[in-house]
């Protein structure tokens, strides 16, 4: 799938050091610890076991990379395959989506998420989800356009 100027490949190991960079960036601010002072080096070695552990895992998962014509990198998807263990049955799950800024606005975006669902749909899986911090108006915009609508929430209460 190609988006003028941009192509859409599979990562390949040259890419694990700049992908583990991105999810670090998008975990340290979806965790809501920002007042514990953590170290960057925390989260990326958090981010690094769980990346080494799903890509050598049993569940198949795919890093897509959108790269410019210039062979810059702009933005990542990571789709997994899980189970619901409710209903007993598998799906795709978005585990990040990343677009780096000076490239944002232009539907990389979209892009990305396009081929996360041809990628689940090429696996036989008949849906596909995330989970978005509230909040988040830019993506949660971006997934509605796309088709996406609400199953569950993660509430809280102030103590
Ligand atoms: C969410 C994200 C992947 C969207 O990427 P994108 O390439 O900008 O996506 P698109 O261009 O397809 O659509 C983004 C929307 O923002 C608008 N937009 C315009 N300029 C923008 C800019 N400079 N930055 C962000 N969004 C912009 C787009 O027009 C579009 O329209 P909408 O607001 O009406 O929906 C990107 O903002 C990102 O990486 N955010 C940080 C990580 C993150 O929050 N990931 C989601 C975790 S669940």
């Amino acid at each position: 799938m190609n988006m003028e100027g941009f192509i859409f490949r599979l990562a390949s190991d040259n890419d694990t050091k700049w992908a583990i960079s991105k999810l670090t960036a998008d975990l340290s601010l979806s965790l809501g610890l920002e007042g514990y002072d953590i170290p960057m080096e925390t989260y990326e070695s958090m981010v690094a076991k769980v990346y080494s552990d799903i890509v050598s895992g049993p569940a198949p998962n795919a890093l897509i990379v959108a790269e410019s014509e210039q062979g810059e990198r702009a933005g990542l998807v990571w789709v997994m395959r899980t189970r619901d263990e409710n209903s007993g049955t598998d799906r795709a799950f978005v585990l990040d989506i990343h677009v780096d800024e000076p490239f944002r606005g232009q539907g990389l975006g979209a892009g990305l998420m396009e081929r996360a669902e041809e990628w689940g749909r090429e696996k036989g899986l008949s849906s596909i989800g995330l989970a978005v911090s509230e909040g988040n108006d830019g993506a949660i915009r971006l997934y509605r356009r796309l088709g996406y609508d609400t199953k569950r929430r993660i509430m809280m209460k102030t103590l």
